[in-house]
């Protein structure tokens, strides 16, 4: 072996061992972040205070910095002196030189809603080194009901099945409860139905109202909205008196009652034609609630040819309903007055 290859392998081997001794001489003294409070929950006005510990603290600046974007923050405190200043914020420096570590106690009173957010314990090592540790601080808000993630209004063709969702933003994440206005009985039974989704299978004409989603979490009020569920469903007619006596010369009245929604059209048909309001006949119809629409037909001076059937059709977007009605000479006259 030359000698020149001895000397660098000696060198080698000396250089690695003096490498190794100045990195654990470097751990042992680096600063270490032993302990930082955990996460908090607090509310509105409460007076909270967080910890942070450093090891090896040295001649170190520790600080605290609120988060304010995912990289952006705000210096709140270096070491025992605040760099905001808000009558709220303390800072307590307590040192224990013997252990060479300090708690860097961070104080806020009277909390408010912008208080909510990350607070960071930072060492700044170098200009471009530093190490941190970080404690979210949660602020309880009452539950608010999302305005545009929940709808106002529902509507659902009769024999299909709805869905309604309620979405409500709060801290603690509130808890989502439906109940029907003026109490009634909930579609799939009982008095109310807990979970965000309200599912009503097969939709009924009866599932039709109000639905308040209430929405709860233990802070404040719970918050409530109505959601108006509107059903489809095709004309029905039903007739009271579907044969009419009368006699010649006097005025008769046709009536026909048609559930339906949305409204329906309803015409009067005789032989075939459709029977207009005018000298002879006035036809009117009248909704008589949300789903039912009354017609009368009404024949001013009856004569020989009036007769006969007459036919009250209604139809609406979902189909087709008609009743045949029946108006007839009596056999024994009615006596008049
Ligand atoms: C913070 O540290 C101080 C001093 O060590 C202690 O009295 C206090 O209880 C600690 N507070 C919390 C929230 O850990
Ligand atoms: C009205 O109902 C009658 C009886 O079912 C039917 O013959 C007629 O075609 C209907 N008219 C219309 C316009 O739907």
């Amino acid at each position: 072996m030359h000698f020149s290859q001895i000397f660098l392998v000696l060198w080698c081997g000396l250089s690695l061992r003096s490498r190794v001794l100045a990195a654990s001489a470097a751990v042992s003294s680096a600063p270490v972040i032993s302990d930082i409070t955990p996460d908090l929950v607090a509310s509105v006005g409460d007076d909270i205070e967080f910890n942070c510990t450093v090891e090896n603290v040295g001649r170190m600046s520790v600080s605290w910095a609120k988060r304010t974007s995912e990289i952006g923050s705000v210096v709140l405190s270096m070491r025992n002196i605040l760099s905001l200043s808000d009558p709220r914020y303390t800072i307590v420096e307590t040192n224990d030189d013997k252990a060479n570590k300090a708690t860097y106690t961070f104080k806020i009173t009277k909390i408010e809603a912008t208080d909510m957010g990350a607070y960071e314990c930072q060492v700044i090592l170098t200009a471009t080194d530093k190490i941190t540790k970080k404690l979210n601080l949660a602020i309880k808000h009452p539950a608010i009901i999302s305005e545009e993630n929940t709808p106002k209004s529902m509507l659902v063709t009769e024999g299909q099945n709805l869905e309604i969702s309620c979405h409500a933003d709060g801290f603690p994440q509130p808890t989502i409860s439906w109940e029907r206005e003026n109490r009634a009985i909930m579609p799939a039974g009982g008095s109310s139905f807990d979970g965000q989704t309200l599912r009503i299978k097969e939709a009924h004409r009866l599932d039709r109202g109000g639905y308040y989603c209430i929405a709860s979490n233990g802070v404040g009020q719970p918050d409530r909205r109505l959601i108006r569920v509107e059903v489809e469903f095709r004309p029905q007619i039903s007739v009271q008196r579907p044969k009419i006596a009368q006699m010649l010369s006097h005025a008769a009245e046709l009536e026909c009652t048609v559930q339906a929604y949305p409204a329906p059209a309803v015409f009067w048909y005789r032989n075939g034609a459709k029977l207009q309001s005018g000298s002879n006949y006035k036809i009117s119809n009248t909704a008589s609630s949300h789903e039912s629409t009354t017609s009368i037909l009404r024949i001013n001076s009856i004569n020989e040819l009036d007769f006969g059937d007459y036919y009250c059709n209604a139809t609406n977007k979902l189909g087709h309903a008609d009743a045949r009605l029946h108006l007839f000479q009596p056999v024994i006259p009615v006596p008049s007055m």
